[in-house]
């Protein structure tokens, strides 16, 4: 009897354990960069990256995934942030690779960061889409998802969506939906092209920039292991979600105030006529 009350006592320990563990980045990622720029705080609960005149720094997740919800959330490097670049993003591998991202283009101080949206479909980008933010994200930390399964890609900000990319395989327009990808979040100098175009530069005296990230969630994402998938879509809400009508409105709101820059309206940068897709629906895609 004693032995089962401790067996149970010990379960429950475990169990509860794990799952505060759950968030934790020391399990959840490795450090791919940096030279100590990147750290692990809290008992595995913070990361900050930062960026001198050095280094950058950056993590990638220790597992791979194909399809999943994965949440973050991040408070950017504050004051003047020029020619920094702060990125969250899932990718694949190789010179065919597929990628989602988010990245934020920092500024001088009370200008505003500019968040730079992208995906790449076997091997290939140029799909930009930019946004200011409704709130400081230097001020606090926000939640940014990037919700990706087989009908849809869709990014959101504090749950509002700011962008989606469908899935119009069928049209001839290429998704990725077959390469598994892991999630990837750096902090480097990119000032040859972030802010207003590369014409403000770095100001190495407010060095070290530093972003902090806190409660990665992966809800339950499909993960990728010895070659294959270890998801079944019955249990995952995320695996069928589409924008409902709401979030349709928030995204035509989004899209109507905020958006700086979309490649499906940029006519001089494609002589030849605007993408596949952007003949599809301007507001969705
Ligand atoms: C920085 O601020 C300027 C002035 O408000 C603005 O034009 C620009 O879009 C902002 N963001 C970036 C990343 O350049
Ligand atoms: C760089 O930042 C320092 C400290 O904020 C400031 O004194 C200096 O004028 C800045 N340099 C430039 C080129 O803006
Ligand atoms: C997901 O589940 C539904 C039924 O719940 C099924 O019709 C569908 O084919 C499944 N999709 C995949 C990709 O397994
Ligand atoms: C694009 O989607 C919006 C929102 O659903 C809709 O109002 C609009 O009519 C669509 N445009 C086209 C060209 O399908």
């Amino acid at each position: 009897m004693a032995s089962l009350v401790l067996c149970l006592v010990i379960f429950a320990f475990c169990s509860l354990h794990y799952s505060l563990a759950s968030n934790n980045f020391n399990q959840d990622f490795d450090v791919t960069w940096g030279d100590g720029r990147a750290k692990v705080l809290n008992n595995g609960k913070l990361l900050t990256l930062s960026l001198d005149k050095v280094s950058g720094s950056g993590v990638k997740s220790k597992k791979e995934y194909l399809f999943g919800r994965i949440d973050m959330q991040l408070k950017l490097a504050r004051g003047n942030s020029a020619g920094t670049v702060t990125t969250y993003y899932l990718s694949s591998q190789g010179s065919t690779h597929d990628e989602i991202d988010f990245e934020f283009l920092g500024n001088l101080s009370g200008d505003p960061y500019i968040v730079h949206t992208n995906v790449y479909t076997q091997g290939k980008g140029d799909k930009e889409q930019q946004f200011y933010l409704w709130f400081d994200p230097t001020a606090d930390f926000h939640t940014y998802s990037i919700l990706w399964n087989p009908q849809t890609i869709i990014f959101y900000v504090d749950a509002t969506p700011i962008r989606v990319f469908k899935n119009i395989k069928s049209s001839g327009v290429p998704y990725p939906n077959n390469q598994p990808m892991r999630v990837y979040a750096s902090l480097w100098n990119a000032d040859d092209w972030a802010t207003r175009g590369g014409l403000v530069k770095t100001n190495w005296s407010n060095a070290p920039f530093i972003a902090s990230f806190r409660n990665f969630k992966d809800n339950n994402a499909c993960i990728w292991e010895f070659g294959k998938s270890s998801c079944t879509n019955s249990t995952k809400s995320w695996f069928s979600q589409e924008l409902d009508s709401t979030s349709q409105a928030r995204l035509q709101w989004v899209q109507k105030n905020y958006m700086v820059y979309n490649y499906c309206n940029d006519i001089n940068r494609f002589p030849q006529g605007l993408p596949l897709e952007c003949t599809f629906n301007s507001t969705t895609n």
